[in-house]
């Protein structure tokens, strides 16, 4: 049987499977919530969006996705405060930012309402899949992809957006050192970096591979060009603290412009911390671990909130960051941010959205 809610069709799971999951030991998208929205594109314009029970979807073996990678995605998270009202965190940027990412793809952009409507659907469907607990929360992952067929290398004819979502705890468990590349690129002027596609993960894997043997957890990617500047991590923007300036390279083609990011420099200019905007080299990060200027690292995004990075290896050398204090920047902000995120405390920039 179908219901509708904010005009969006709704096909009920038969059974739920919440009962079997342990909401307290939660790790980062392992489990999926019982529902899915799932929307289609033929002849030429996008169909109504249904919510539709969490399934498997079949494709033809021709499918564009597999052979040309034609993919983009999303990440957003959905947060339940101490009253039980739900909320979204600047969803809109997301949903432009999706937009964006697709154009570049050649994959056709989607109506606001589908995306804005659809998600808000699947949330109030699935309202009891979203944490409560502190540093929990749910974690959304809209998609759209080629299904479309054909071996000719060109954009496909037909394709699907579908928003899953997962109960998450922490991204990252434990410390996170990272490497410097001197070699790999993740992304190149002219390319697709600042666009979030599927295939821009799969190319950094190897890279990433190669460091976690070195016993690091992510790779700070340099620009291609030089290697000399830095630039982000897989799947964060980076920050580093020099002195009390908080320092983050300038958004391109090359870097995703992340909506934590933007955030963490609108809350400290806020609150008074100098931020610079700027190319960030290598070697002044060097010389301000040697000289004991360089204070903090840590990587934003949203599925990594903010995380503090413990060292880095560079050029055959380990370099310590300090051990974390209670005044660090990494702390005080990620506190504000999650409290604004999560109800806790006024929001005074208008980030949040209230689901209903
Ligand atoms: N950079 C990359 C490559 C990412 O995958 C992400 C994660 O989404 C980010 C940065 C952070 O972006 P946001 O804060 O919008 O999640
Ligand atoms: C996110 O932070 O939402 C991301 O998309 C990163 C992802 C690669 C886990």
């Amino acid at each position: 049987m179908s219901t509708i809610i904010h005009d969006i069709e709704v096909l009920k799971a038969k059974t739920s499977k919440i009962s079997e999951i342990d909401f307290n030991n939660l790790k980062f998208g392992h489990v999926f919530s019982d529902h899915m929205l799932e929307c289609d594109f033929k002849n030429g314009e996008w169909e109504a969006p249904k919510v539709v029970p969490y399934q498997p979807i079949t494709l033809d073996p021709s499918a564009k996705i597999f052979h040309y990678g034609q993919s983009v995605f999303e990440g957003m998270k959905a947060y339940k405060d101490a009253d039980g009202k739900v909320w979204l965190f600047r969803p809109l940027d997301n949903f432009k930012r999706l937009n964006i990412s697709s154009k570049r793809l050649a994959i056709p952009e989607l109506p606001e309402n589908y995306f804005m409507d659809g998600l808000k659907a699947l949330l109030k469907v699935d309202e009891d899949w979203i944490p409560e607990k502190e540093g929990s929360s749910l974690y959304i992952r809209p998609f759209v992809f080629a299904s479309g067929n054909g071996f000719h290398a060109s954009p496909a004819d037909e394709y699907k957006f579908i928003i899953c979502t997962a109960p998450s705890g922490a991204y990252f468990s434990g410390e996170v050192k990272v490497l410097i590349e001197e070699k790999y690129s993740r992304s190149a002027n002219g390319g697709v970096g600042f666009a979030k596609a599927g295939g821009n993960y799969a190319g950094q894997f190897y890279p990433t591979q190669l460091a976690v043997e070195k016993g690091y957890q992510q790779v700070i990617w340099t620009d291609d060009t030089s290697h000399e500047y830095i630039e982000e991590a897989g799947a964060m923007n980076i920050f580093v603290r020099i002195d009390d300036t908080l320092v983050t390279a300038p958004t391109s083609d090359r870097i995703l412009d992340g909506i934590t990011r933007k955030s963490i420099i609108e809350l400290a200019k806020s609150e008074n911390i100098p931020v610079e905007v700027r190319k960030l080299s290598v070697k002044e990060v060097v010389e301000a671990a040697q000289n004991g200027s360089l204070k903090e690292m840590f990587g934003a995004g949203t599925a990594a909130v903010i995380s503090p990075i413990s060292g880095f290896g560079y050029k055959d050398n380990d370099y310590e960051l300090p051990k974390l204090t209670d005044d660090s920047y990494a702390s005080f902000l990620k506190k504000r941010i999650t409290d604004i995120q999560t109800n806790k405390v006024e929001d005074p920039f208008g980030w949040r959205m209230e689901v209903k």
